[in-house]
């Protein structure tokens, strides 16, 4: 049988076709826009990820048996708010993950309605990023926007809605709304209560390898799949780049180098950080998982690349590095603001430490380093809680340079296992697809009997000592430089 995994990423819809065995037949990428209308802010529209699915689908099969498709699933960017009318119309463009606006509503969850109640009803703070800061963001500046809502879902949800006519979500990606209590996996009435919505607002919760229902009959007609095909809920694209990573089970790592950048440590227990620094969300392995998550990483490097050194030769840029820990430049990667773990929206991406003598390739470096670093401050607070991590797998956009992959080995100091599939969430959601149509007794036997690694990136100690003196300098500038966010920040 086919399974497809449709990774609803922020720049592009990537979309796998997957056979039983974990062979890739195609893969077909369709990008839409992303909209800035003020600093700070993230937005996209629905019906263009909409389209994007639809015409990504239909080429992605358009050579293969359609009469095997078993499954559709999905790994979804996470937190975005999508609003639905009593025609499930989208009311106004998804307010996305990356989106900073909301600090004012920030502020009143983390310090009105306090960080101890938000942890107790969902184990998370308030980030700006996440759900429920944007309904209280629309409530207030939009109200007549918030009267018309009927339902509230994330991006990932509201294509499976399109394909199955379902209200559904899936436990991993809930866990990013602040409005789900993790642990007992159920909304929470509090939060629902604090956001000025009910449970009718919400859809129905699945665990990620659960099929929420089959392909609506029109739809299979148009795509020229069989009415049988089921929806799978899915998970957040974390969560699903986790399982594509075979990062399931207890005490596994994953770092993923996409447009945001996350170090997710999968845990079969339930687990807070005690300062909520990193996330503790539920897992799409039926388990739960931590996560710290920096806004801007292999993102860091496009801009860098695209926009200011006008260059699309990124091999080409990162050959000319050639002294790894010795840079004199380093760089704040908080190009959108900063998550994990300053939680501030009004953080800035910086350069410190030029000279007349600096390189291109020095502030290149800078780049790549300062996002090492940059997941480094999450990896540390991962240490600080017991959690011993000695090795991880690596995904996203970014793990495709090997420069890279070296620069995280040695500025964590732990293994770097690559694996065949670097395609992290689309694999991940057709492996979810696969499990639900049966083809594995669960997520770990998919990812055990899937996912290879065929190399290993060692951490060089002489390296290591270099980047832990680098690491102790670039620690010290946020604190630093933090005061003057707030004011040159428009
Ligand atoms: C995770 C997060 C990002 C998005 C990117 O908390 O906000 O990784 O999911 O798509």
């Amino acid at each position: 049988m086919l399974y497809i995994g449709v990774d609803l990423g922020t720049s592009a819809v990537k979309l796998l076709l997957m056979d039983g065995e974990g062979r890739i037949h195609n893969i077909v990428s369709k990008e839409y826009p992303l909209y800035f209308p003020h600093p700070g802010w993230s937005e996209q529209k629905p019906e263009d990820w909409w389209n994007g699915v639809m015409e990504g689908l239909k080429e992605l099969t358009a050579d293969c048996d359609k009469s095997q498709i078993a499954g559709i699933s999905f790994g979804g960017q996470m937190h975005g708010m999508v609003a639905l009318d009593e025609n499930d119309e989208v009311i106004r463009p998804a307010i996305l993950w990356n989106d900073g606006r909301t600090q004012k509503q920030t502020d009143y969850l983390n310090q009105v309605i306090g960080k101890d109640k938000l942890s107790e009803y969902t184990a998370n703070i308030a980030f700006a990023g996440f759900t429920a800061p944007k309904i209280l963001w629309m409530k207030e500046e939009e109200p007549e926007n918030f009267a018309r809502t009927k339902m509230i879902m994330l991006p990932k949800d509201y294509i499976a809605f399109k394909l199955s006519g379902v209200y559904c979500t899936d436990v991993s990606d809930a866990s990013g709304m602040l409005i789900f209590d993790v642990k007992n996996k159920c909304w929470s009435k509090e939060m629902l209560e604090i956001c000025g919505i009910t449970e009718e607002q919400v859809p129905k919760i699945f665990e990620s390898y659960e099929a929420v229902g089959t392909i609506l009959p029109e739809v299979a007609k148009e795509l020229g799949f069989p009415e049988t095909v089921k929806i799978v809920a899915g998970a957040g694209d974390n969560a699903a780049a986790a399982v594509g990573t075979g990062t399931v089970g207890d005490g596994m790592c994953n770092i993923s180098l996409g447009t945001s950048g996350t170090i997710f440590v999968s845990s079969k227990n339930f687990g807070v950080d005690k300062n909520n620094a990193l996330h503790a969300f539920a897992h799409a392995d039926g388990h739960y998982h931590l996560m710290g998550c920096m806004l801007s990483a292999a993102s860091c490097n496009k801009w860098w690349m695209d926009e200011i050194i006008g260059t699309k030769e990124y091999a080409a840029e990162q050959a000319k590095i050639e002294k790894l820990g010795e840079n004199h430049v380093f760089f704040l990667p908080y190009l959108m603001g900063e998550r994990s773990p300053h939680n501030n929206p009004n953080a800035r991406g910086t350069f410190i430490g030029m000279t007349m003598d600096t390189t291109r390739a020095d502030m290149t470096q800078a780049v790549l380093e300062g996002v090492a670093f940059a997941i480094r401050d999450s990896f540390e607070i991962a240490k600080s809680l017991g959690i011993n991590i000695e090795r991880t797998k690596i995904c996203g956009g970014g793990a495709k340079s090997p420069l890279w992959k070296k620069i995280i080995a040695n500025v964590l100091g732990i293994k770097v296992d690559v694996i065949e599939s670097e395609e992290g969430p689309g694999y991940g959601g057709a492996m979810l697809a696969a499990v639900a149509c049966g083809e594995f007794a669960s997520v770990e036997e998919a990812a055990a009997k899937l996912v290879k690694v065929v190399d290993t990136v060692e951490p060089d100690p002489e390296l290591v000592e270099k980047y832990n003196d680098r690491y102790a300098k670039f620690a010290k500038i946020y604190p630093t430089v933090k005061g003057l966010f707030d004011e040159v920040t428009i």
